[in-house]
């Protein structure tokens, strides 16, 4: 109750809103598009809440970023996870026993966490393919090392910021057709493929699965948005047509150490805009990445994304 500011991981429960003063301010993930109750509730009770999720994606705040720290934690774990479950190496290998062909591997989406895995699985030794709407990351995509899924027809939906959009129907259809044609001959798929403020997109069906050889794994990383593969169930694995469909949540948690030396590093940058000399909290909601980033203040919402999402509940 005394604490001036509060830097926490995820977002506080409302009972521990209830046990903050007036003030307050809060820096953690705060899920503020969903997580509207809370967003409520940090208004009424005048504490800033300041969302690690809204820290603009501009090159001034990179090292504040902590979707970006988090996801590259949790491309390398889904690489590590695969390879853990698959009944096979990763690599080529000569030996006097014969030669060892190595897995192909298949990431789906490129953003952040998927470029990670793509380097990864790189570095275990994998044939790696990959696919991503945005069509801007094909270069980075084969500068890892890796060969871009190319459709006959295009098949791409940029939306703003960087991000992708939804694909139409037909679009989709496509999509669905070209993975269709490279899934059955991986041995593993992880999937990263998420669209802001949406359910993720499906891009591995029942069919693809059954397609896939037994023993192949899936890594679901958007398993806590719906999923990319049909029969992913978050927080499960799921052994479905002989295939180990793996859906974990909170990834980053499985490399404790660098997970939180990235988190904290993004925390501290993140407050030194807001705390002047001698430790002075000094709030100016007209910084570039301090206004964006701020949900509630003065008992009032600040953000409009939020404010829209709230009025839609
Ligand atoms: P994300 O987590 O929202 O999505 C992951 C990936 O899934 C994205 O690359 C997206 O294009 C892809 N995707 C969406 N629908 C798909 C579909 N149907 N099929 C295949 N792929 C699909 O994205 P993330 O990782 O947060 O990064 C988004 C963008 O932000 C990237 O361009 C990244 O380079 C950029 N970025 C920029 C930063 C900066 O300039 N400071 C910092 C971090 C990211």
């Amino acid at each position: 109750r005394d604490a001036g500011m509060v830097l926490a991981v995820n977002a506080p429960s409302l009972e521990d809103v209830a046990g903050m003063s007036e003030g307050t301010i809060l820096v953690s993930f705060l899920t503020p598009l969903t997580h509207t109750e809370l967003v409520r509730a940090l208004a009424e009770a005048k504490i800033t809440g300041i969302a690690m999720e809204l820290v603009p994606r501009i090159t001034r705040a990179q090292s504040m970023d902590a979707l970006s720290s988090q996801a590259t934690v949790a491309g390398y774990k889904a690489v590590l996870l695969a390879a853990d479950h698959l009944p096979k190496f990763l690599p080529m290998f000569t030996t006097a026993a014969g030669t060892i062909r190595p897995a192909k591997a298949l990431i789906l989406g490129a953003g952040v966490a998927g470029l990670q895995a793509i380097a990864t699985a790189r570095r275990l030794g994998a044939v790696v393919l990959a696919f991503d709407v945005r069509p801007a990351v094909k270069e980075q995509v084969e500068s890892l090392g890796a060969s871009f899924l190319e459709a006959d027809e295009e098949v791409a939906a940029e939306g703003e910021g960087g991000y992708a959009k939804e694909l139409s129907a037909d679009q989709h259809e496509k999509e669905l057709t070209l993975l269709a044609g490279a899934i059955a001959d991986c041995d593993i798929v992880i999937t990263t493929a998420q669209i802001p403020g949406r359910t993720a997109p499906l891009l591995v069906t029942e069919e693809m699965v059954e397609s896939m050889r037994p023993g192949s794994v899936i890594v679901d990383l958007a398993s806590e948005s719906g999923g990319n593969c049909a029969l992913t169930k978050s927080g499960e694995t799921v052994l479905a047509h002989g295939v180990q469909i793996l859906g974990p949540v909170n990834l980053a948690t499985g490399i404790p150490v660098h997970a939180s030396q990235m988190y904290s590093k993004n925390i501290v940058t993140l407050i030194s805009e807001f705390i002047g000399e001698e430790g002075r909290v000094e709030l100016d909601m007209e910084n570039d990445v301090v206004g964006p980033s701020t949900v509630t203040h003065d008992g009032q919402v600040t953000n409009e994304r939020v404010q829209n999402a709230l009025s839609a509940s």
